[in-house]
């Protein structure tokens, strides 16, 4: 396999974008990357959207996106993988420079949720239809029941879990893209509308518009167009039970266990060597789940760790969605995974502003599907 870098990104602001339609928003994306990266074509594209036909009534979306974008006749694959749709897109972009089989390639992601389509109806298309969906369960009640179950085994508690949002939000505020560019208090959180017990409103990612894209390249390309050389360093994906009921454990997401123990090993690193990190933090319990399984902290710690600012943009020794992440940079599910890859490529190469991570070397990007049934990681490295 190739060597493989990242040399450009463009994203949309992400929010509610009444005045764009879903073209208008990748394309905007995929103009940006392409005129940031410096290249003259691209040999191929993927596409990562969650549920345009329910969202928008368009599918196709591979073939829409090179239409607008211009760049017919060039191979156009959309992907699906719930909300880590941007993620899996990254990987197939990443798979084809990797095996020789393309020099330059336009990863993206894109969702348009807010045009009036049920959209707790159509997030929900990804669980188990039979046995949660058919039964009343959303995916704020599924995330509702991950946290009862990790208060209960590990005595997290309900201020551990609004600290993330605190946090989040700190950071979103620095983050010219986010949709809530605002900062929120402890107090607010814990009093936020009850959506699924214990989270509320403000343990939530919302809904949004987005599209996010990067070029991905070959060495030789990288070389020649004298860009920073920043590579990927590991690409894993792994799957867990689509259901919850069918899993040994709430507290534990098979998925990234998998998929962090297959990236460390391509990158040859361990957690402590990871600069900062994007999780995908669509409820507050998330993030806290998943800083223990991606190996950050102990199990069962993990809230007490955000409590303690360990994964803060400000001295944390773990810096953790210095993005805003999905709480507050906003979740157009199949941009999100992109996005993510874009707040890890801005970091390593020093154009965080605000949100910067000083001496940022090593940065991860972790995006799952649904509950956890889809999980995808990258790890990049600044030459
Ligand atoms: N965080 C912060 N503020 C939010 C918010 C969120 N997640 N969601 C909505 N708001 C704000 C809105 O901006 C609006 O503010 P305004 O009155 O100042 O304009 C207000 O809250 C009400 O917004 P509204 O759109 O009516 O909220 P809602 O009740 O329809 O939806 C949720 C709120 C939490 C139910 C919705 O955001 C949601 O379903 N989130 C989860 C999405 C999800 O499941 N994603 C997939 C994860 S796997």
């Amino acid at each position: 396999m190739r060597d493989v870098f990242v040399i450009g990104a463009g994203m949309t602001k992400f929010g509610e974008l009444w005045e764009k339609s879903i073209k208008d928003i990748f394309v905007e994306a995929g103009l940006k990357a392409i005129e940031d990266a410096g290249v003259g074509y691209i040999d191929s594209l993927y596409v990562g959207a969650m549920s345009s036909g329910l969202f928008v009534g368009q599918e196709h979306l591979g073939a829409v996106m090179a239409d607008y974008l211009g760049v017919n006749p060039v191979p156009a694959t959309r992907v699906e993988s719930a909300c880590a749709s941007g993620g899996v897109s990254f990987r197939q972009a990443y798979l084809e420079v990797a095996s020789g089989a393309s020099d330059i390639v336009l990863a993206g992601g894109v969702e348009k949720m807010t045009d009036g389509a049920d959209v707790t109806d159509a997030l929900a298309t990804a669980a188990d239809q039979e046995y949660e969906v058919y039964h009343g369960v959303t995916f704020p009640g599924l995330y509702a029941m991950i946290a009862k179950a990790h208060m209960h085994q590990y005595g997290t508690t309900r201020q551990q879990l609004a600290a993330v949002a605190v946090k989040n939000h700190r950071n979103g505020a620095k983050n010219p893209n986010a949709q809530f560019r605002f900062e929120v208090t402890l107090e607010q959180v814990l009093n936020s509308t009850r959506v699924a017990d214990p989270l509320g409103l403000l343990d939530c990612s919302p809904v949004s518009d987005g599209g996010a894209a990067v070029i991905l390249v070959s060495a030789e390309v990288a070389r020649n167009l004298k860009k920073p050389l920043i590579r990927v360093i590991a690409s894993s994906q792994a799957s867990d039970t689509i259901a919850l009921h069918s899993r040994p454990s709430f507290t534990t997401i098979g998925s990234v266990v998998k998929a962090a123990e297959k990236a460390y090993k391509m990158a040859g690193i361990k957690p402590t060597d990871v600069n900062l990190c994007e999780v995908h933090d669509c409820f507050t319990i998330a993030e806290i789940v998943v800083s223990e399984d991606l190996g950050f902290f102990e199990k069962g710690k993990g809230g007490e760790a955000v409590e303690k600012g360990l994964t803060a943009l400000e001295g944390g020794k773990m810096p953790i969605n210095t993005s805003g992440g999905l709480k507050s940079k906003g979740h157009p599910v199949g941009a999100t995974g992109i996005a993510q890859i874009i707040e890890v490529y801005e970091q390593l190469s020093g154009k965080a502003g605000a949100r910067q991570v000083k001496n940022a070397r090593i940065g991860m990007a972790q995006n799952m599907g649904g509950s956890g049934a889809s999980c995808v990681i990258h790890i990049l490295e600044v030459k």
